[in-house]
Protein backbone atom coordinates (compact mmCIF):
# COMPACT_ATOMS: atom_id res chain seq x y z
CA UNK A 1 0.00 0.00 0.00
CA UNK A 2 1.37 3.50 -1.01
CA UNK A 3 1.98 5.10 2.26
CA UNK A 4 1.46 8.54 0.78
CA UNK A 5 -0.89 8.62 -1.11
CA UNK A 6 -1.69 12.73 -1.16
CA UNK A 7 2.20 13.31 -2.00
CA UNK A 8 1.38 13.28 -6.15
CA UNK A 9 2.95 16.79 -6.60
CA UNK A 10 -0.50 17.98 -7.18
CA UNK A 11 -2.84 19.93 -4.89
CA UNK A 12 -5.60 18.01 -3.15
CA UNK A 13 -9.00 19.18 -3.62
CA UNK A 14 -10.68 19.63 0.19
CA UNK A 15 -12.77 16.95 -0.40
CA UNK A 16 -14.59 14.43 2.27
CA UNK A 17 -16.24 17.69 4.40
CA UNK A 18 -19.84 17.32 4.91
CA UNK A 19 -21.85 19.46 2.95
CA UNK A 20 -24.22 21.09 5.64
CA UNK A 21 -22.28 23.24 7.98
CA UNK A 22 -23.61 21.74 11.24
CA UNK A 23 -21.88 18.55 10.78
CA UNK A 24 -18.92 19.71 8.80
CA UNK A 25 -16.04 17.57 9.94
CA UNK A 26 -12.53 17.47 8.18
CA UNK A 27 -11.85 14.16 7.94
CA UNK A 28 -8.45 12.23 7.91
CA UNK A 29 -8.80 10.46 4.51
CA UNK A 30 -10.36 10.88 0.90
CA UNK A 31 -12.27 7.78 -0.17
CA UNK A 32 -10.83 6.64 -3.32
CA UNK A 33 -12.88 4.04 -5.52
CA UNK A 34 -10.07 1.86 -5.57
CA UNK A 35 -10.58 -1.66 -7.53
CA UNK A 36 -11.59 -5.05 -5.55
CA UNK A 37 -9.84 -7.78 -7.43
CA UNK A 38 -12.18 -10.99 -7.99
CA UNK A 39 -10.14 -12.52 -4.60
CA UNK A 40 -11.05 -9.75 -2.28
CA UNK A 41 -14.72 -9.49 -4.06
CA UNK A 42 -15.15 -13.24 -3.28
CA UNK A 43 -14.02 -12.78 0.47
CA UNK A 44 -16.04 -9.80 0.42
CA UNK A 45 -19.21 -12.09 -0.12
CA UNK A 46 -18.38 -15.46 1.57
CA UNK A 47 -16.65 -14.39 4.79
CA UNK A 48 -18.26 -10.34 5.24
CA UNK A 49 -21.45 -10.97 6.66
CA UNK A 50 -19.25 -13.33 9.25
CA UNK A 51 -16.21 -10.79 10.32
CA UNK A 52 -17.58 -7.20 8.94
CA UNK A 53 -19.66 -5.40 11.11
CA UNK A 54 -22.12 -3.12 9.79
CA UNK A 55 -21.76 0.53 11.61
CA UNK A 56 -24.13 1.83 13.65
CA UNK A 57 -24.73 4.67 16.13
CA UNK A 58 -25.26 2.88 18.95
CA UNK A 59 -21.85 0.66 20.94
CA UNK A 60 -21.52 -3.02 19.70
CA UNK A 61 -21.72 -6.11 22.02
CA UNK A 62 -18.46 -7.27 21.04
CA UNK A 63 -18.46 -10.08 23.70
CA UNK A 64 -21.15 -11.40 21.34
CA UNK A 65 -19.30 -10.45 18.32
CA UNK A 66 -16.46 -12.06 19.07
CA UNK A 67 -18.01 -15.27 20.53
CA UNK A 68 -15.85 -14.45 24.28
CA UNK A 69 -14.58 -12.19 26.61
CA UNK A 70 -10.95 -11.33 25.39
CA UNK A 71 -8.76 -8.10 25.58
CA UNK A 72 -9.74 -6.05 23.12
CA UNK A 73 -7.54 -3.85 20.69
CA UNK A 74 -8.72 -1.52 18.09
CA UNK A 75 -6.49 -0.77 14.91
CA UNK A 76 -7.11 2.72 12.88
CA UNK A 77 -6.59 2.40 9.28
CA UNK A 78 -5.10 -1.10 8.49
CA UNK A 79 -4.14 -0.47 5.06
CA UNK A 80 -4.28 -3.99 3.32
CA UNK A 81 -4.15 -5.45 6.28
CA UNK A 82 -1.16 -7.72 6.61
CA UNK A 83 0.10 -6.45 9.81
CA UNK A 84 -3.38 -6.66 11.43
CA UNK A 85 -3.24 -10.45 10.10
CA UNK A 86 0.07 -11.25 11.71
CA UNK A 87 -0.36 -9.46 14.83
CA UNK A 88 -3.42 -11.54 15.45
CA UNK A 89 -2.19 -14.57 14.58
CA UNK A 90 0.83 -14.35 17.00
CA UNK A 91 -1.77 -13.14 20.09
CA UNK A 92 -4.67 -15.57 19.58
CA UNK A 93 -5.85 -15.29 23.48
CA UNK A 94 -6.77 -11.11 21.91
CA UNK A 95 -9.55 -9.88 19.69
CA UNK A 96 -8.76 -6.97 17.39
CA UNK A 97 -11.25 -4.66 15.85
CA UNK A 98 -9.56 -3.43 12.60
CA UNK A 99 -10.96 0.21 11.17
CA UNK A 100 -10.69 0.85 7.56
CA UNK A 101 -12.54 2.94 5.29
CA UNK A 102 -10.51 1.46 1.62
CA UNK A 103 -12.79 -1.12 0.53
CA UNK A 104 -10.15 -3.46 -1.22
CA UNK A 105 -8.23 -3.25 2.22
CA UNK A 106 -11.18 -4.77 3.73
CA UNK A 107 -11.26 -7.54 0.92
CA UNK A 108 -7.77 -8.48 1.21
CA UNK A 109 -8.02 -8.76 5.23
CA UNK A 110 -11.22 -10.80 4.69
CA UNK A 111 -8.91 -12.94 2.38
CA UNK A 112 -6.48 -12.96 4.94
CA UNK A 113 -8.58 -13.81 7.47
CA UNK A 114 -9.96 -16.86 5.28
CA UNK A 115 -6.58 -18.13 4.41
CA UNK A 116 -5.25 -18.74 8.16
CA UNK A 117 -8.64 -19.46 9.57
CA UNK A 118 -8.12 -16.31 11.97
CA UNK A 119 -11.25 -15.91 14.55
CA UNK A 120 -10.11 -12.68 16.17
CA UNK A 121 -10.48 -10.08 14.02
CA UNK A 122 -14.06 -8.17 13.23
CA UNK A 123 -14.25 -5.07 10.83
CA UNK A 124 -15.39 -1.72 10.55
CA UNK A 125 -15.44 -0.66 7.18
CA UNK A 126 -16.21 3.40 8.60
CA UNK A 127 -14.61 6.35 9.82
CA UNK A 128 -12.60 5.59 12.63
CA UNK A 129 -13.65 8.99 14.41
CA UNK A 130 -17.22 8.09 14.24
CA UNK A 131 -16.89 4.31 14.90
CA UNK A 132 -14.91 5.83 18.42
CA UNK A 133 -17.73 8.31 19.17
CA UNK A 134 -20.68 5.63 19.23
CA UNK A 135 -19.72 2.04 18.79
CA UNK A 136 -16.76 1.53 21.14
CA UNK A 137 -17.72 2.44 24.99
CA UNK A 138 -15.76 4.56 26.88
CA UNK A 139 -12.64 2.48 29.43
CA UNK A 140 -13.39 -0.56 27.41
CA UNK A 141 -10.25 -1.01 25.30
CA UNK A 142 -6.68 -2.56 26.23
CA UNK A 143 -5.10 -1.45 23.40
CA UNK A 144 -5.10 0.82 20.43
CA UNK A 145 -2.77 0.60 17.03
CA UNK A 146 -2.59 3.23 14.69
CA UNK A 147 0.35 2.54 12.08
CA UNK A 148 1.35 4.54 9.30
CA UNK A 149 -1.71 7.02 9.05
CA UNK A 150 -1.93 9.03 6.04
CA UNK A 151 1.10 12.09 6.91
CA UNK A 152 -0.57 14.89 5.04
CA UNK A 153 2.27 16.31 4.17
CA UNK A 154 1.71 19.60 3.02
CA UNK A 155 1.22 22.69 5.94
CA UNK A 156 -2.32 23.35 5.09
CA UNK A 157 -3.49 19.95 4.94
CA UNK A 158 -1.92 19.19 8.74
CA UNK A 159 -5.55 19.49 9.61
CA UNK A 160 -6.33 16.02 8.40
CA UNK A 161 -3.96 14.21 10.44
CA UNK A 162 -5.50 12.21 12.69
CA UNK A 163 -3.39 12.42 15.55
CA UNK A 164 -4.43 15.91 16.91
CA UNK A 165 -5.24 16.69 20.79
CA UNK A 166 -9.21 16.18 20.23
CA UNK A 167 -8.83 12.86 18.75
CA UNK A 168 -6.08 11.74 21.20
CA UNK A 169 -8.71 12.63 23.87
CA UNK A 170 -11.39 10.42 22.37
CA UNK A 171 -9.43 7.45 21.69
CA UNK A 172 -8.34 7.76 25.60
CA UNK A 173 -11.62 7.80 26.76
CA UNK A 174 -12.22 4.56 25.14
CA UNK A 175 -9.15 2.91 26.80
CA UNK A 176 -9.19 1.13 29.82
CA UNK A 177 -6.63 2.29 32.80
CA UNK A 178 -3.15 0.74 31.57
CA UNK A 179 -4.30 0.12 28.21
CA UNK A 180 -1.86 1.07 25.71
CA UNK A 181 -1.46 3.34 22.73
CA UNK A 182 0.87 2.44 20.15
CA UNK A 183 1.73 4.54 17.24
CA UNK A 184 4.06 4.22 14.27
CA UNK A 185 4.91 6.75 11.34
CA UNK A 186 7.80 6.80 8.87
CA UNK A 187 7.57 10.92 8.19
CA UNK A 188 9.70 12.36 11.06
CA UNK A 189 7.42 15.44 11.11
CA UNK A 190 4.00 13.91 11.92
CA UNK A 191 6.37 11.86 14.30
CA UNK A 192 7.36 15.02 16.13
CA UNK A 193 3.53 15.92 16.41
CA UNK A 194 2.36 12.91 17.73
CA UNK A 195 5.36 12.78 20.39
CA UNK A 196 4.18 16.44 21.13
CA UNK A 197 0.10 15.71 21.23
CA UNK A 198 0.21 12.69 23.39
CA UNK A 199 3.02 13.75 25.72
CA UNK A 200 0.55 16.81 26.34
CA UNK A 201 -2.48 14.35 27.08
CA UNK A 202 -2.58 14.36 30.73
CA UNK A 203 -4.22 11.24 31.19
CA UNK A 204 -1.27 9.18 29.08
CA UNK A 205 2.06 8.37 29.67
CA UNK A 206 4.89 7.76 28.45
CA UNK A 207 6.54 4.19 28.28
CA UNK A 208 10.03 5.37 26.95
CA UNK A 209 12.14 8.16 26.85
CA UNK A 210 10.83 9.84 23.57
CA UNK A 211 10.32 7.01 21.28
CA UNK A 212 9.73 3.84 21.82
CA UNK A 213 11.83 0.94 20.16
CA UNK A 214 9.39 -0.93 18.22
CA UNK A 215 7.77 -3.87 20.27
CA UNK A 216 8.36 -7.07 19.38
CA UNK A 217 4.90 -7.69 17.72
CA UNK A 218 4.66 -5.16 15.44
CA UNK A 219 6.12 -6.48 12.05
CA UNK A 220 7.96 -4.85 9.84
CA UNK A 221 6.55 -4.01 6.60
CA UNK A 222 7.57 -4.66 3.08
CA UNK A 223 7.14 -0.83 2.51
CA UNK A 224 9.14 -0.23 5.98
CA UNK A 225 12.11 -2.30 5.01
CA UNK A 226 12.24 -0.62 1.60
CA UNK A 227 11.98 2.55 3.00
CA UNK A 228 14.73 1.65 5.80
CA UNK A 229 17.30 0.57 3.27
CA UNK A 230 16.78 3.77 1.76
CA UNK A 231 18.09 5.07 5.20
CA UNK A 232 14.41 6.26 5.92
CA UNK A 233 13.47 6.44 9.78
CA UNK A 234 10.59 4.63 11.57
CA UNK A 235 9.42 6.21 14.75
CA UNK A 236 7.59 4.44 17.04
CA UNK A 237 5.59 5.63 20.09
CA UNK A 238 4.17 3.24 22.79
CA UNK A 239 2.00 5.49 25.60
CA UNK A 240 0.20 4.08 28.42
CA UNK A 241 -3.10 5.52 29.64
CA UNK A 242 -2.81 6.41 33.45
C1 LIG B 1 -1.13 5.26 4.74
S1 LIG B 1 -2.29 3.99 5.00
C2 LIG B 1 -1.46 2.86 6.09
C3 LIG B 1 -2.08 1.51 6.11
C4 LIG B 1 -1.52 0.47 7.07
N1 LIG B 1 -1.71 0.83 8.46
C5 LIG B 1 -0.06 0.19 6.78
O1 LIG B 1 0.77 0.37 7.68
O2 LIG B 1 0.26 -0.22 5.66
C6 LIG B 1 -3.48 4.77 6.06
C7 LIG B 1 -4.85 4.09 6.02
O3 LIG B 1 -5.72 4.67 6.97
C8 LIG B 1 -7.02 4.73 6.45
N2 LIG B 1 -7.74 5.78 7.19
C9 LIG B 1 -7.39 7.09 7.27
N3 LIG B 1 -8.24 7.75 8.05
C10 LIG B 1 -9.17 6.85 8.47
C11 LIG B 1 -10.32 6.96 9.30
N4 LIG B 1 -10.69 8.13 9.85
N5 LIG B 1 -11.05 5.85 9.51
C12 LIG B 1 -10.69 4.66 8.95
N6 LIG B 1 -9.60 4.50 8.16
C13 LIG B 1 -8.85 5.59 7.92
C14 LIG B 1 -6.82 5.01 4.97
O4 LIG B 1 -7.91 4.56 4.19
C15 LIG B 1 -5.54 4.22 4.67
O5 LIG B 1 -5.82 2.94 4.18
Amino acid sequence: MNHDPQDDGRDQPDVNEDATPRHRRIRSFVTRAGRVSPGQQRAIDDLGPRYVVPYAPQPGDWNALFGRQAPRVLEIGFGMGATTAEIAAARPGDDFIGVEVHEPGVGALLKLIGEQGLGNIRILQHDAVEVLEHMIAPGSLDGVHIYFPDPWHKARHHKRRLIQPKFVALLVSRMKPGGYMHLATDWQNYAEQMLEVLSAEPALENTADGYAPRPDFRPVTKFERRGLRLGHGVWDLMFRRR
